[in-house]
């Protein structure tokens, strides 16, 4: 919730201060630059994220919040790859962000196969 409210307050910057709320340009600008792109796609994927981001939300799709949650993992990729496309060069800062998405995302890819080898294998007792 607090990550679409951060991206909601970056895309009004966007929107006022980058644009001047003149919106044929800013539909223009989405295909023309992929870094925005890239970032209004991530945008729009949070947003059923964060309609669904209460307790109501979770009983009610049980099993297929989990699902529709792990978006996040493709929302977090595509954040870090638009910031390291917005700048010119791409110093330290963006590279940080990079490197802490894959190493996180590798480290669920590890915990997942290690859980299905226990599973599969179970420890004799
Ligand atoms: C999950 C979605 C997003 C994330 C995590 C994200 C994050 C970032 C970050 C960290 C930066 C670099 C720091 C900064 O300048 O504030 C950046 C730059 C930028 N973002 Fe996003 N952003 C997202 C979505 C969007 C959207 C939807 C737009 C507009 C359609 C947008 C437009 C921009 C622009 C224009 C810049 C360059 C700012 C500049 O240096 O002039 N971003 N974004």
């Amino acid at each position: 919730m607090l990550a679409f409210w951060y991206v909601l307050m970056h895309f009004l910057t966007y929107m006022v201060l980058d644009q001047y709320l003149n919106f044929t340009a800013i539909l223009v600008d989405i295909p023309r630059r992929p870094f925005i792109t890239i970032g209004m796609a991530a945008f729009v994927t949070l947003i059923p994220l964060a309609l669904t981001s209460n307790n109501w939300s979770i009983r009610r799709l049980g099993p297929r919040w989990v699902k529709l949650h792990k978006l996040v993992y493709i929302i977090a990729a595509a954040g870090a790859l638009h910031f390291a496309m917005s700048v010119k060069v791409v110093r330290l800062e963006p590279w940080i962000y990079i490197a802490l998405v894959t190493l996180f995302l590798a480290w669920r890819a590890v915990r997942r196969n290690w859980r299905n080898h226990n599973r599969a294998y179970p420890r004799p007792t």
